[in-house]
Parts: C-alpha cells; sequence; structure tokens
C-alpha cells in the first residue's frame, strides 16, 4: 500500500543525534546528591560489602571525598554519622563533638559553598536500639520526646555549617518542631529537605549495613505502607504547610508512581533518594554480567527524572556526572 505507514516515529530514533536532540527529559548532574557516610574511630576507609563502591569514610578521607565530589559537578552530599558509642537517646548525634557535626564542619571548611551541603536529621545511627527515635516505657517509638532531640539535633547541625537538613525519621510534627527550634536559635536561612514520603521498604537492607545498624524488628510503625498512596500526599501537605522546603520521595524506583503524583501536587521542589537497595541490586546483578551497569544507572535516573523529581539522591552521583558529561 502506497504511503503506508503515513507516520513514522521512528525518524526521530533514528541516530543519537536525533535523539538527543528530542529528549524530554535531561538529568544533568547538578541536580545529583551524593550520600556519604563517615564513621567515627576508623583508621582506613572502609568498604560496604552490600555497596560495592561506597566506603565508611575517616573524617580524613570524607574530606578528599567531598573536595571531589565538588570537581564532578554534582548538586550537593548527604552525610551520614556512624558513632564509636550509641546510648537510648542517641546522645552522640546532638554532641556537638560526635561524628557528623565534626564532620559536617570538616566538610564546610572544606568546600565552603561549592556544593549544598545536607545532613541526616535522624536518631537511629546514634541509638543502641536503632530506632529513629527515643522510646517510651512500653518500648514504642515516643514521637513527642522524639520531636525534641530532633530540635536539639537540628540546632547543633546548623551550627556546624549545614545549609540543608534532612528530616527522616518519620515523626509526627518533624518538620514544624524543627523549623521553629532553627528558626528561634536565628538560623532562618539553613533549609529542610523532608523525607516527607517515606515507605517501609526491603530496599533499605545495604544502608543498615553501612551504618552499622543494630535494629531488630522493623520501622513499620513510623513509616509509611507501600500499599497506600493517599497517605504520602497528607505526609506532603503537611510537610509543605509545616515548613518544607523540598519534598522527598523514598525509595525511587518501586514508586515512581508517587514520586509523579507528588510532583503533580505541590509547589516545592521534589527530589527522589535512589536507595542502597536499588544501588546494590544493580550493582550485583552487573558484578555477574546480567545488565549493563552504566546503561542502567542512567535509564534509572532518567526514569526518576521523567516520574517528576527536580533532584536526586544516588550512590552514583560521581559516576553518573561522568556518564552524563561522556554520553551527552
Ligand atoms: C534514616 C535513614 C535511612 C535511610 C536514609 N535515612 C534508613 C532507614 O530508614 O532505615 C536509607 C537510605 C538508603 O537505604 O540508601 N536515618
Amino acid at each position: 500500500m502506497a504511503g503506508f505507514p503515513q507516520q513514522r516515529p521512528r525518524r526521530l530514533r533514528v541516530n543519537a543525534a536525533t535523539r538527543r536532540m528530542v529528549a524530554e527529559t535531561r538529568v544533568h548532574p547538578a541536580s545529583l546528591i551524593l550520600p556519604l557516610f563517615v564513621r567515627e574511630g576508623l583508621d582506613a576507609p572502609r568498604e560496604v560489602t552490600s555497596m560495592p563502591g561506597v566506603l565508611q569514610h575517616t573524617r580524613d578521607s570524607l574530606r578528599k571525598a567531598v573536595v571531589s565530589a565538588a570537581q564532578s559537578g554534582i548538586g550537593g552530599v548527604m552525610l551520614f554519622g556512624i558513632p564509636a558509642e550509641r546510648d537510648a537517646v542517641g546522645s552522640a548525634g546532638i554532641d556537638p563533638d560526635g561524628i557528623l557535626n565534626q564532620a559536617i564542619g570538616d566538610v564546610i571548611s572544606e568546600i565552603g559553598d561549592s556544593l549544598v551541603v545536607m545532613s541526616d536529621l535522624c536518631l537511629d545511627e546514634f541509638t543502641d536500639h536503632g530506632h529513629c527515635g527515643v522510646l517510651d516505657s512500653e518500648g514504642k517509638v515516643d514521637n513527642d520526646s522524639t520531636l525534641e532531640q530532633y530540635a536539639r539535633m537540628a540546632v547543633v547541625q546548623a551550627e556546624a555549617g549545614a545549609h540543608m537538613l534532612g528530616t527522616s525519621g518519620m515523626m509526627d510534627g518533624q518538620v514544624g518542631r524543627v523549623r521553629e527550634a532553627l528558626d528561634a536559635a536565628g538560623h532562618t536561612d539553613t533549609s529542610i529537605l523532608a523525607y516527607a514520603v517515606k515507605y517501609a521498604s526491603a530496599c533499605f537492607g545495604p544502608f543498615r549495613e553501612a551504618v552499622e545498624s543494630t535494629l531488630e524488628g522493623d520501622r513499620r510503625t513510623y513509616q509509611q505502607d507501600p500499599a497506600n498512596l493517599r497517605d504520602a500526599l497528607r505526609e506532603v501537605t503537611l510537610d509543605v504547610d509545616e515548613g518544607a522546603d523540598i519534598v522527598m520521595v523514598k525509595p525511587a524506583l518501586p514508586y515512581l508512581d508517587v514520586l509523579a503524583a507528588v510532583a503533580d501536587t505541590v509547589n516545592v521542589p521534589v527530589a527522589a533518594y535512589q536507595v542502597s537497595g536499588e544501588y546494590a541490586m544493580v550493582e550485583a546483578a552487573a558484578r555477574n554480567g546480567w545488565i549493563d551497569r552504566e546503561q542502567m544507572i542512567l535509564e534509572t535516573l532518567t526514569s526518576i527524572r521523567r516520574a517528576g523529581a527536580e533532584m536526586i539522591c544516588t550512590y552514583w552521583a560521581e559516576d553518573a556526572a561522568r556518564l552524563l558529561r561522556e554520553r551527552y
């Protein structure tokens, strides 16, 4: 039949130059955030077994890592601290001389404002029971006394120089309480990246190794049920009302529908966290020769961006920045 088919979408896929020009979605290195772990008392950096290529840093190697991150052109770093000693209320997270607070100071003195320096505002790395809050007499996570710990921790992190605090504990009212404490201490310019949507996910497994988590049981009384979308939208509305500057959805790939719905409803920037398990799955498959690692990195990041995230926390941030420069 002459002239059939009349529509030939393949024309726009004919070569790399055309495909590149018509791409609707682009990932830019500046939208990538690299999570970094710093471990108190380490003599040398130590690789996380379940996350090949990801290290627990010493204070010294962390300084070098952030310099390299800044040179790579990524947008920011997210710092996590692993203390040598833990207690029931997470004191080492609030101590200005605690590992995370010292590391924030180190990073700021090394790179200043050339990257957005974010810190994890959560107790789980600092409590001996591994929960993201303090426990009541029955062993349940006590929301309101946890908020007071977060308020103190936020002010200490801001004083150490963090630009942005990642409220990741999933307590009710945490954004509002942290905002109030920061403002009262004069830190009105310190912003809040709210982990507004955080599902109780199996994808956090390798992270628990990275921070040497002592958690027994799970976080289902505070993190969200994977079955629910409406709950995510409610959390986002609450966090924005309480003063969140950015809202984040986490994990990313299994929750792209949630990410798209959030991006549709809010009037603040949206971030997504491509978490440790997402990283580990791809690295493990690639190591077996079952998947093309680099193509998978770019494909997942593009999908997360397409679903509506402006920013992506990813352990591949530096690698991806290099790949994006080479390929596009
Ligand atoms: C809590 C926190 C976690 C992650 C980021 N912040 C762990 C958890 O909720 O169990 C997970 C990140 C990842 O899996 O990469 N401090």
